[in-house]
């Protein structure tokens, strides 16, 4: 099954301090979100994505903000069962392609969308979704590139996830509103899980 087909929405998280990883983790899977995106940003990332991986086997943990070759081993050695790039480059894309689990490159252009194409590469993360041009520019790609499918991500809520996925290129969408930074710091899990729920039942 694709990995855009797991779950509607996948939550972009920014972890912060690695403690809060296993139960911010439990309740997203709690509220209906299994697919988890833990983004290479912050230090502690890599010690999350296997935290969560050991702990929370019915997550489905992936790294997001996957930048190089090294991150992808990284990532993979860590425990992530999916990568997630911002953007792509040739050398990215060969560390994706050998990496040996799924993967979704960003990419915001017909240009880029078609050269991963053409490396047989047809499902993609659009961002940054809302500044590159949002719904009605991903409908536009449609047209000419109806193989290829997308998770859409930056700048997308729950008001505006629904209409994302309403598009047929559109298999789930990404966002960092389930897990709002004043919500984790307070380790307020049942937020974050009502959260998830309500993003769960957009499908
Ligand atoms: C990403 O890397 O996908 C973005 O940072 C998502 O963030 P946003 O949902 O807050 O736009």
């Amino acid at each position: 099954m694709s990995l855009l087909d797991l779950a509607p929405v996948v939550p972009v998280v920014v972890i912060d301090d690695v403690e809060t990883a296993v139960p911010l983790a439990r309740a997203l899977v709690a509220g209906g979100l299994p697919v988890i995106e833990v983004t290479l940003r912050t230090k502690g990332a890599l010690e999350a994505i296997a935290r969560i991986a050991a702990e929370v086997p019915d997550a489905v943990i992936g790294a997001g903000t996957v930048r190089t070759s090294a991150d992808v081993s990284a990532s993979v050695g860590a425990g992530a069962k999916f990568l997630v790039s911002p953007g792509t480059t040739p050398s990215l894309v060969d560390g994706l392609l050998a990496s040996g689990v799924p993967f979704l490159p960003g990419a915001a252009t017909a240009s880029e969308v078609m050269a991963l194409a053409e490396r047989g590469i047809t499902e993609l993360k659009f961002f940054p979704a809302e500044a590159a041009g949002g719904l009605p520019y991903l409908k536009s790609l449609a047209g000419p590139l109806p193989d290829v499918r997308f998770c859409p991500t930056g700048g997308i809520r729950l008001e505006t996830a629904r209409d994302y996925l309403a598009l047929p290129n559109v298999g789930c969408v990404g966002g960092t509103w389930l897990t709002p930074a004043d919500a984790l710091a307070a380790g307020d899990w049942d937020h974050v899980r009502r959260l998830a729920a309500e993003a769960a039942a957009l499908r």
